[in-house]
């Protein structure tokens, strides 16, 4: 029992942050190069894609509302990241958290349970990719096989120049004499993933400078739908005051819609907040850790909160709630202008902005990775340095090989809720261990602290309990399966071959 508990020691974790050289990352990104990469994380199928979803299916218009709760679920995680990732500035994200402080057990739980946030959130975003990119296609005249565009059985319709899912097609259309096709599998999504790899394989730098441009097009995209959406609402009030009525549509007695769909929406629009802790795993190349670590997370995740709230209410009043429920929401709202380039405005700021998304997410991903195998916890080469490009090559193409077949077969509502389950669950151990930590270390130097501890992650554990009871019965079933996988190569695999086990071995054989 006591070697599931065995914590890393602070020293250990200190040498590494501190080593320089042949076979360290390097430390190039300051805090506005941290802030953007969150703010690439932050922005992109959740906003683009979800927030349509979850208005037509569970909130209405009041999904702005669902933004401002899963906001304050984040602020309370977003805090207590930021404490941790001061005080351990490596490589890692919540695993090195837990690592430090609730042992090697819970810590590779946690770095697990990363897997269905990172893997699989790129996963939902390639999906979410996908639809904007093929709508864009389709306005310049070119169509790839709808087949290739869309995950197993689905259906699809070609309706006034575009092929549609089924479900998208405007009420009131009769289907039987458009042309139909069923999709095979999402092709799209899945080069898109293979494309992400390739540029994470060749350096940090260049994907953070790439980052930075497109989270710039991403930003003016967004500022301008908020923009030209708002004006239209405030010259055609009747309009936004329709749209916006009921703002909470009566309750289906199913969880949705009335005021407890505010909370199902959240559990759902959360995906839209997810990324802000992705900066964390960026700390071991991070010039200033201990300064720019906690400005990176708080800063992009504030930025977000207000323009997904603004997003939210002017997207509901151009569109009503319940023609939502289609593959590029924000792109139909941004038509009811009239402004011809909007469209393809949108669809072209999604495209690169959802590609930042990813980028960030499989990052994540193959760092964290890159931690585990350092630590003994996953094999030697998923910790091999690339000589010289200087990243983690084999466990970036071996995450990209893996997450790449995921969008091609699973719709983007499962991913997705697969992915908030995930991260939810991070939330909370993240949230306990800063207050263990302050119980067990009061006097560890602390560059950023959490106000109101334990208040603050107590609220942040409960918050992310709540949303969790809010998702399917499925995310659940699949969330422990996939836990339970991790034990039998934790048992098999990982606490046989634990640097800090041996360690531990060795000092007591002393
Ligand atoms: N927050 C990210 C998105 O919405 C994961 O795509």
């Amino acid at each position: 029992m006591s070697r599931l508990l065995r914590i890393k020691p602070m020293s250990m974790l200190s040498q590494e942050a501190g080593e320089q050289g042949e076979h360290t990352l390097k430390r190039s990104l300051g805090a506005l190069n941290l802030i953007t990469l969150g703010i690439g994380a932050i922005i992109g199928a959740g906003i683009f894609v979800l927030t349509g979803q979850a208005a037509a299916t569970s909130a209405g218009p009041a999904v702005s509302l669902s933004f401002v709760l899963a906001g304050i679920v984040c602020a309370f995680a977003g805090l207590c990241y930021a404490e941790f990732a001061s005080i351990i500035p490596i490589a890692g994200s919540a695993y090195t958290y837990g690592y430090a402080t609730l042992g090697e057990f819970v810590a590779w739980i946690i770095g697990w349970d990363l897997g269905l946030e990172y893997g699989f959130g790129a996963a939902t975003v390639a999906s979410g990719w996908s639809g904007y990119f093929n709508s864009l296609l389709q306005q310049i005249g070119i169509y790839i096989p709808p087949q290739l565009t869309a995950t197993p059985g689905t259906p699809l319709v070609f309706y006034q120049q575009q092929w549609m899912h089924l479900s998208a097609l405007p009420a009131g259309i009769d289907a039987a004499p458009l042309q139909h096709a069923t999709g095979l599998f999402n092709l799209v999504a899945m080069l898109a993933i293979v494309v992400i790899t390739a540029v994470l394989v060749i350096g940090i730098k260049e994907s953070a400078n790439l980052n930075s441009a497109i989270v710039v097009v991403k930003l003016s995209i967004v500022g301008i739908f908020i923009a030209l959406g708002g004006y239209y609402l405030i010259l055609h009030p009747a309009l936004a005051f329709h749209n916006w009525h009921p703002f909470f549509p009566p309750s289906d007695g199913h969880g949705n819609f009335g005021y407890l769909g505010v909370a199902t929406g959240a559990s759902s629009i959360f995906f839209a907040y997810i990324g802000f802790d992705a900066v964390s795993t960026a700390a071991q190349e991070a010039k200033n850790p201990q300064r720019d670590m906690p400005i990176g997370i708080l800063g992009s995740l504030a930025v977000c909160t207000v323009l997904y709230i603004l997003v939210s209410t002017v997207l509901t009043g151009l569109k009503n709630y319940k023609e939502l429920n289609v593959e590029a929401p924000v792109a139909l709202g941004i038509k009811v202008t009239g402004i011809g380039w909007g469209e393809l405005l949108v669809n072209v700021g999604a495209v690169f902005g959802l590609g930042t998304v990813m980028l960030v997410m499989l990052l994540g991903q193959s760092r964290v990775f890159f931690s585990m195998s350092r630590d003994g916890l996953l094999p030697k080469w998923a910790s091999a340095i690339h000589p010289k490009f200087r990243t983690p090559w084999i466990s970036s193409i071996a995450v990209g090989a893996v997450v790449a077949i995921m969008p091609g077969f699973l719709p983007i509502d499962q991913l997705s809720k697969l992915v908030n389950i995930g991260t939810l669950l991070a939330f909370t151990i993240v949230c306990a261990g800063v207050w263990v930590l302050r119980v067990r270390h009061p006097d560890l130097h602390r560059p950023f602290k959490t106000p109101f501890v334990p208040l603050v992650p107590i609220l942040g554990i409960v918050t992310a309990l709540f949303l969790m009871t809010r998702l399917p019965k499925i995310t659940w079933e699949v969330m422990i399966g996939w836990l339970l996988f991790g034990l039998v190569i934790y048992f098999g695999y990982s606490i046989r071959h634990s640097k800090v086990q041996k360690l531990a071995k060795a000092q007591e054989g002393d």
